[in-house]
């Protein structure tokens, strides 16, 4: 190509609010992490420089948005804001219930109680923490059915999100289809580094839950991320615009959940929508219990508003792209360094590949914990660990030993610049090279649930 034609992708968005971050010493991350017993969840917000902890509530809302909440209608029932959400989840997800919950865990939360019976086994397409947690407390046993080439980090399969129909039909072979309540498919797969599933593969595993009489439902929470990998890497969706593969890919599934803290462009909220009249009539009944009423389930009628107006925002190409290309850039800067991370380039972050670059400490050492903690004492960019601790325990009470020993450095919706990017990737950079003197951490606290979230960590 002439030099001349050359394009980058840009922002399709210029800055009008900004927020101050507060830079520090050394010394006061040294003491700061600390004191967070080595836990970058446990820091303090004000003491983190580049915040990629997650793109969880994290984004930047639109002009758009933000006037909208000014619109918010705090009725306790029948809120407008509640009707102009549902119009959009039917409009662009093609669901013609939903139930409003204040996050994705919330509806979970539901859709778990409604549809397990103690003794179930839910597959998936590898696990993530909440999921399969209300998964297992309502009774079911969790199994990852995902193709083997998403646990190697170094697999460049374009579709590592997808799941292995064989064993899908083994599960099923050995349990009964009706010890299968529903299979539970994410996309893109957060555990196994964003990576996404094929329409291919999708309309095999419909195929297959027909045939069995078994019924698919769908982790839509980063969707659009999704849509978008269809649209760049699989045959016949280069002419269709995200919109179009998102309403394709929900039309395979009998219902859906969402934490809209990401695809939504929102702070905060989630909802369980669905075609099934029975188990809409259900949740409508569950969530007064547990979030509110059915037209507000836990939010604000403001903050349904600017989820509604996120919906239309979050199928913007040009915004996607700009996401994912801020990633991809982080990525292919690690990569003239030499540092191992997750491949190909997930949707929502970088996974960095902790097992390798800190490949003298051994995984009851915590690893990826280790790496995350040194990373924010080099320079203030907060991480977060996915390996032995998010896995939690077995049945025996051991810790189970995931293949994938990841730190995640997980990007905000339209929050940080390219110039962020480059501090990180020198700071990573940084622990790199030094990274034959960094020591492991034993855990001295360690809760019962989802125990990455407050465990504390001493240095060996
Ligand atoms: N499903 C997926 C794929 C998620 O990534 C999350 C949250 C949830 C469900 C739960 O939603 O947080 O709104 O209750 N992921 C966050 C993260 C926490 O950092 O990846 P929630």
């Amino acid at each position: 190509m002439n030099k001349l034609q050359k394009r980058s992708w840009a922002e399709p968005f210029k800055i009008k609010v900004v927020e101050s971050i507060k830079m520090t010493t050394r010394e006061e991350r040294e003491r700061a992490i600390k004191d967070a017993g080595y836990n970058t969840f446990l820091l303090k917000s004000e003491d983190v420089y580049i915040d990629l902890l997650t793109d969880s509530g994290t984004n930047a809302m639109s002009d758009r948005q933000w006037s909208g909440m000014m619109m918010g209608d705090e009725s306790y029932a029948g809120s407008k804001n509640f009707y102009d959400l549902e119009k959009n989840v039917r409009e662009y997800y093609g669901m013609p219930h939903f139930v409003p919950t204040h996050q994705g865990r919330a509806a979970e939360h539901l859709i778990s109680r409604i549809l397990i019976k103690p003794g179930d086994f839910v597959p998936g397409n590898m696990y993530f923490t909440t999921t399969r947690l209300h998964q297992e407390l309502a009774g079911a046993t969790f199994v990852d059915v995902i193709i083997d080439e998403a646990h190697d980090p170094e697999n460049e399969h374009p579709f590592k999100g997808n799941i292995d129909t064989q064993k899908l039909e083994d599960l099923i072979k050995k349990v009964g289809a009706d010890k299968i309540p529903y299979v539970s498919m994410a996309g893109p797969v957060n555990m196994a580094g964003g990576q996404p599933f094929s329409m291919e593969n999708l309309r095999e595993v419909k195929a297959l839950c027909d045939k069995c009489g078994i019924s698919l439902w769908f982790d839509a929470t980063r969707a659009c991320e999704n849509a978008f990998f269809i649209k760049e890497r699989e045959k016949g969706y280069q002419d269709k615009n995200i919109a179009e593969i998102l309403k394709e890919i929900c039309s395979y599934f009998e219902g859906l959940w969402i934490s809209a803290k990401k695809d939504l462009l929102v702070n905060i909220g989630g909802f369980l929508a669905t075609r099934n009249d029975e188990v809409y009539e259900k949740a409508c009944n569950m969530v007064v219990v547990y979030e509110g009423l059915h037209t507000y389930g836990g939010l604000a009628g403001r903050d349904m508003g600017a989820m509604a107006r996120g919906i239309e925002e979050m199928v913007n190409y040009d915004g996607i792209r700009a996401r994912i290309g801020q990633i991809e850039y982080c990525g292919q800067e690690l990569e003239k360094y030499g540092i191992p991370f997750v491949k190909p380039i997930g949707g929502h972050a970088i996974f960095l590949d902790a097992k390798k670059i800190l490949e003298h400490i051994p995984q009851e050492q915590f690893p990826a914990q280790t790496l995350a903690a040194e990373i924010y004492v080099d320079s203030g960019v907060r991480s977060m660990e996915r390996g032995v601790v998010s896995a939690g325990r077995d049945a025996e009470g051991g810790n189970k030993h995931p293949e994938l020993e990841l730190v995640r450095l997980t990007f905000p919706r339209r929050v940080y610049t390219q110039a962020h990017i480059d501090v990180t990737v020198e700071s990573i950079a940084s622990v790199f090279e030094n990274r034959k003197n960094i020591k492991g951490l034993k855990m001295v606290y360690e809760p019962e649930y989802l125990r990455f979230f407050q465990a504390r960590f001493e240095k060996l």
